[in-house]
């Protein structure tokens, strides 16, 4: 299963970015997940859409072959990055490669709530017509790592109860993603 993973986070150290490499070692029997370039993505301009860069057109195709993708996302102001919105607003025009795409939400925050706000945000976007990913249902299956100082080691996420949970989402996720090719 080829899985195209957006991180919202482009800081090095970032939480989120460790969340989707412990995502991408601990489930590689089942999924390939590849991170995808968002950083290098220009603004997006509709002057642009029709005939995008090198980086844009890529970027597209990669999302257009993946069987799902994966957003990890922070919590910025209560919603999430713009480097992560002007991703998926590059995705919304033309071609629209989300739409009917797989998609699941997990988010790390430092703070108490695990970017609750800002995936509620995500959920709103990925709905929109130029968007219509086919988002994991949220019942049981919310990915909200809160006090992220206290469950990350070397770079890897090590709590071990938030671990087993999200063994849970990802073999729904799995599911999800299989019901679509039938
Ligand atoms: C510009 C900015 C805005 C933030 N806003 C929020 C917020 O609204 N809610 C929250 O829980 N944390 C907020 N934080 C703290 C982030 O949760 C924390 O910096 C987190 O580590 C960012 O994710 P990353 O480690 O993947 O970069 C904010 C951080 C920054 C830099």
């Amino acid at each position: 299963m080829k899985i195209v993973a957006l991180v919202g986070s482009i800081r090095d150290e970032s939480y989120n970015l460790a969340l989707m490499k412990t995502l991408q070692k601990r489930y590689r029997e089942k999924m390939e997940i590849t991170i995808a370039n968002i950083k290098e993505l220009p603004f997006y301009n509709e002057d642009m859409e029709n005939n995008p860069n090198e980086m844009v057109q890529q970027f597209k195709k990669e999302i257009a072959e993946a069987d799902g993708i994966i957003i990890a996302t922070p919590e910025y102001n209560w919603s999430i990055p713009g480097v992560l919105k002007n991703a998926l607003d590059w995705l919304s025009r033309v071609d629209k490669v989300l739409q009917k795409k797989p998609a699941m939400i997990v988010g790390v925050s430092t703070g108490q709530v695990g970017t609750l706000r800002a995936q509620l945000h995500l959920r709103q976007i990925l709905a929109s017509p130029g968007l219509s990913a086919r988002v994991l249902p949220p019942a049981g299956n919310e990915v909200l790592v809160n006090h992220a100082g206290a469950k990350f080691e070397n770079g890897m996420l090590t709590d071990e109860s938030t671990l087993s949970f999200i063994d849970g989402v990802i073999e729904r996720f799995i599911t999800w993603v299989n019901i679509g090719k039938k």
